[in-house]
């Protein structure tokens, strides 16, 4: 991959007071892969991929996006610059159906009689068309609160909502298997990969190295706020993964 990566970080310190949640961590991840981030709780996986959406300003550290220096001072700044993140909390309203979900706080409107009011119609047709041109995702029902669709349709329609807008190049998922029996992980790597073969960059938070291994391009190991290594998933292994994880001289 000789090009130049999509996403760089360089040099992120993060501190919350005494505590260094991050020391001097580099990231780089590139277009049409998906990048996994590993580690122990408390490595800084989290940390770390909120300093890049703009949900935390890190202490120190530089990141640019396709070569051009980027600074956000809020997660919608990030999210301008074509940055978004789907977390293992869906942010979503559960009693509000699909279309109500992927417009919150967003909402389409039409004039009528020179009055604002909801557009509903369109944005559910654009729920539908996202998900089916986005995802090769149809939903029986758009009707139906969020609460009562699937794991798997739950993230679909979260990311959905991230990738709805046009200018996404980068999206952050924090462990969206978690909750999820293996038939919905199942479907939810395989819409992974569908963003990954739109050409976005993918980060992948994950405690499951079965999913890492299935489904990442290269994984970034995180320990104790620093990262201890790169390597890529083909030529890699879990043991040689999880060897780094712990820290060598615990696993020999
Ligand atoms: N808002 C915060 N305030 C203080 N300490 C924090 C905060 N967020 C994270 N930390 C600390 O930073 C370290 C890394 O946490 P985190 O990034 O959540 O790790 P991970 O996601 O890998 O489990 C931990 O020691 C954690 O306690
Ligand atoms: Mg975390």
């Amino acid at each position: 991959m000789a090009q130049t990566p999509l996403v760089q970080m360089t040099g992120i310190t993060k501190r919350f007071g005494g505590v260094t949640a991050l020391q001097n961590v580099d990231l780089t991840a590139y277009a049409g892969e998906v990048l996994a981030i590993v580690g122990d709780n408390g490595a800084g996986k989290s940390t770390l991929i909120k300093v890049l959406t703009g949900v935390y300003q890190p202490t120190e550290g530089r990141m640019f996006l396709d070569g051009q220096e980027i600074a956000f001072a809020s997660h919608a700044e990030a999210i301008e610059a074509g940055i978004d993140a789907v977390y293992q909390t869906l942010a979503l309203a559960d009693h509000l159906d699909p279309p109500a979900n992927m417009f919150l706080g967003n909402e389409l409107t039409k004039s009528v009689l020179g009055i604002p009011m909801l557009d509903n119609k369109r944005m559910r047709s654009e729920t539908e068309r996202v998900l089916m041109e986005r995802l090769g995702v149809k939903l029986k029902s758009l009707d139906a609160p969020t609460e009562s669709l699937s794991g798997g349709q739950r993230q679909a329609v979260a990311i959905a909502r991230a990738v709805y807008s046009e200018g996404l190049r980068v999206l952050v998922m924090d462990e969206p298997t978690a909750a999820l029996g293996p038939q919905e992980t199942a479907r939810t790597l395989k819409l992974i990969q569908t963003v990954k073969a739109q050409g976005l960059a993918v980060i992948l938070i994950s405690h499951s190295l079965d999913d890492v291994f299935e489904v990442s391009d290269r994984v970034h190991v995180q320990r104790r706020g620093q990262c201890v290594g790169v390597v890529k998933t083909a030529h890699s292994s879990t043991q040689e993964v999880l060897g780094m994880i712990v820290g060598a001289e615990e696993a020999a």
